[in-house]
C-alpha cells in the first residue's frame, strides 16, 4: 500500500493553543514550528520554508519574493494570523498563484477596545497623572492641574470606517459624541448610517475633529497620509490616535505637531520601527501614549486568530473553501 505524501507546512513562531491543536490534528501534514516567542530570522525563515506547501506566518515576517523564491515552487498557500497584510507582497503572491488566508472579524471587538482604552488614556493624561502620584507631583487638589479633553458634545474623525472603524464609533458614541466624520475611498452611506458619519476628505477630517482615530489598512495610498499637511490642519487641542499601522503616520512630523503644540496629544499602538527604538524622540514627549501593538491582545481574541489561521491554512491545502481567503 502507498500511503500518500505529507503536506509540509511552516509554522513562522509558537501559536496559541487553539491554533496549535487544530494543526496536532491534521494527519495529512507535517507541521514545522519555530518554537519561539522571538521573530524568526530573515535567514532562517528563507532556510525553514524551502519545500513548504503552506505558510503560517505572522504581521513581523516580511513575506517578500525572497522568501517566497526561497520557498520554491511547492507553496500553495500562505496564511497571516493578522487581519493586516502589508506585510505580504501581495502581487507577486497572486502571480505564482498562492492563496492567502487572514483573521478578519476574531479581532475587531478587542482592537475597538483598545482603541478607546487608548484614546481615553492618551485625552485624560493618565498616564502623566500616574506617574505623578508616584514622583510625588501630587501636592493637592489644583483647579487647573492635569485637565485633559472629554468626548461629550466632541466631533470624532475616523480615518477608514471598516470592520475596526465602525466598532470603535459604536464604542465611542455612548460618550456622548456630537458628531462623527470619516474618510476613505468612497462613502459608505450604509455602515455610516448608524452613527450618522459624514464623508469627508482626510484633510477636513483633520481640521474639524477633536479626536481622530487612524483605523485604515495600510496600502501605498495610506502611506504618510497623516503628514505635516494633515497635522497643520488639527485643532490645537484636538487628540490623534492610531491602530493600524506605523507607515501611515510620517512620525518626524507627529514629533514636530506634538513638540510645538499644534496639537495636543498623540496615542499610537503602532509605529515604525516596531519595536520603537528606546531612545526615540517621540519617546520624549508627556503628549504621546505608545503602546506595543497589542491592539488584538486578549487571550481568547488571539486563540481565535490562531484557530483561523489554522483552518485557513489547512483548507487552502485540501483545496477546500477557507474560512477566511483574502480576495486577491
Ligand atoms: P477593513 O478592511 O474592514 O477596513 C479597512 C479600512 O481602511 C476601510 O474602511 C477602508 O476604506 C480604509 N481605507 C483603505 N484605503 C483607504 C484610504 N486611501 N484612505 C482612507 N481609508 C482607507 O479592515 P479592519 O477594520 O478589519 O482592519 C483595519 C486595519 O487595522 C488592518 O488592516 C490593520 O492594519 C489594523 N489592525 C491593527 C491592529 C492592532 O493591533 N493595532 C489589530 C487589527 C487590525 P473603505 O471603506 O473606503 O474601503
Ligand atoms: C492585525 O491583525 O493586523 C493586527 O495588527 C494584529 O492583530
Amino acid at each position: 500500500m502507498r500511503l500518500a505524501r505529507l503536506m509540509k507546512v511552516f509554522v513562522t513562531g509558537r501559536i496559541p493553543p487553539e491554533g496549535r491543536a487544530e494543526l496536532a490534528q491534521a494527519a495529512d501534514c507535517e507541521v514545522e514550528l519555530w518554537d519561539s516567542d522571538e521573530p524568526i530570522s530573515r535567514k532562517e525563515l528563507e532556510h525553514r520554508v524551502a519545500g513548504a506547501h503552506g505558510l503560517l506566518c505572522f504581521l513581523s515576517d516580511r513575506v517578500d519574493k525572497k522568501v517566497l523564491d526561497a520557498a520554491g515552487p511547492n507553496l500553495r498557500v500562505i496564511s497571516t494570523m493578522s487581519v493586516g497584510v502589508d506585510h505580504l507582497a501581495l502581487d507577486e503572491i497572486k502571480k505564482r498563484g498562492i492563496r492567502v488566508g487572514y483573521t478578519p472579524d476574531v479581532l475587531t471587538d478587542a482592537t475597538a477596545e483598545l482603541a478607546v482604552s487608548l484614546l481615553l488614556t492618551t485625552c485624560r493624561r493618565l498616564p502623566e497623572a500616574i506617574e505623578e502620584v508616584k514622583n510625588g507631583g501630587w501636592t493637592s487638589w489644583k483647579p487647573l492641574w492635569m485637565c485633559g479633553y472629554g468626548l461629550t458634545q466632541s466631533t470624532v474623525g475616523i480615518v477608514g470606517l471598516g470592520r475596526i472603524g465602525q466598532a470603535i464609533a459604536r464604542r465611542l458614541k455612548p460618550f456622548g459624541v456630537q458628531r462623527f466624520l470619516y474618510a476613505g475611498r468612497q462613502p459608505k452611506p450604509q455602515e455610516a448610517a448608524e452613527f450618522q458619519a459624514e464623508f469627508v476628505s482626510a484633510l477636513q477630517l483633520a481640521a474639524e475633529s477633536d479626536f481622530i482615530v487612524v483605523a485604515c489598512s495600510l496600502t501605498p495610498e495610506t502611506k504618510g497620509l497623516c503628514n505635516g499637511d494633515f497635522f497643520r490642519k488639527m485643532k490645537k487641542t484636538a487628540v490623534f490616535v492610531n491602530i493600524s499601522r506605523g507607515d501611515v503616520v510620517n512620525q518626524d512630523d507627529l514629533y514636530q505637531a506634538l513638540a510645538s503644540g499644534q496639537i495636543a496629544a498623540a496615542g499610537l499602538d503602532v509605529t515604525t520601527p516596531e519595536p520603537l527604538p528606546t531612545d526615540h524622540p517621540l519617546l520624549t514627549l508627556k503628549n504621546c501614549v505608545i503602546l506595543p501593538h497589542i491592539g488584538s491582545a486578549t487571550y481568547k481574541t488571539r486563540n481565535a486568530m490562531s484557530l483561523l489561521a489554522s483552518n485557513n491554512l489547512l483548507a487552502g491545502l485540501r483545496g477546500q473553501p477557507m474560512p477566511s481567503e483574502l480576495k486577491l
